[in-house]
């Protein structure tokens, strides 16, 4: 049985911590920007954030065709379950924040956002500005949640690497080859 991840899926674990991390950090700076600034960082932003929505759509797909490696048998039921709800929150909040930022920057007022600076979605800029602190409420929370979940993903995977000193690191280690149980 295979017992880390395969190389399509590690490749696409790390691009998209990497993103959401860069997209957490962006999305904070955004009040603190001139007008200009703030039209072309919102640009990026999208684009990014809509690329994300394509990538948890591809992992979904993956995940669904394949079998995630088991948990080691070291680890108890309650730590186990733990990890899958945290693996489902995640695969939720990786489709909320991205489509909840794009229909806000549909009903954004002060710059019309274009994804990377080339495609408007300002389709929805007319709708009354309740819409836009609607959504804007439900993307703050979206990123204040998904910064949770990435820093207590993190801990667990550190203190699985250094304190337990179990194979879950390796399972998604872009560094360790892939090896067969019996
Ligand atoms: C995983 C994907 C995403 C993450 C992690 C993320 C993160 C953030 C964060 C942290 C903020 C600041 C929230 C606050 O101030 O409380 C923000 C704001 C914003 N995001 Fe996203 N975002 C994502 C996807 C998107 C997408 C796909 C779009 C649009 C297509 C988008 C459009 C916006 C807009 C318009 C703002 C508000 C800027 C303002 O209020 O001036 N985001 N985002």
């Amino acid at each position: 049985m295979q017992m880390t991840y395969d190389k399509f899926a590690i490749t696409l674990h790390w691009l998209m911590a990497l993103l959401i991390i860069l997209m957490i950090i962006m999305g904070y700076q955004l009040d603190e920007l001139s007008p200009e600034e703030l039209a072309n960082n919102l640009s990026w932003h999208s684009g990014t954030g809509v690329l994300l929505l394509i990538l948890a759509t591809i992992r979904l797909w993956w995940r669904y065709a394949h079998s995630p490696p088991p948990y080691p048998n070291s680890m108890s039921i309650l730590k186990k379950r733990t990890a899958i709800t945290v693996v489902h929150g995640f695969y939720f909040l990786m489709f909320l924040q991205p489509i909840v930022g794009l229909v806000q920057a549909m009903v954004y007022k002060s710059v019309e956002i274009r994804l990377f600076g080339v495609f408007g979605v300002g389709w929805l800029r007319e709708l009354d500005k309740m819409w836009l602190d609607i959504f804007s409420m439900i993307h703050s929370i979206g990123a204040g949640a998904l910064s949770l979940f990435v820093m207590f993903h993190l801990g667990a995977a550190l203190k699985h690497r250094f304190i337990d000193r179990d194979e879950i690191m390796g399972r998604m280690s872009p560094f360790k080859r892939a090896h067969k149980s019996k």
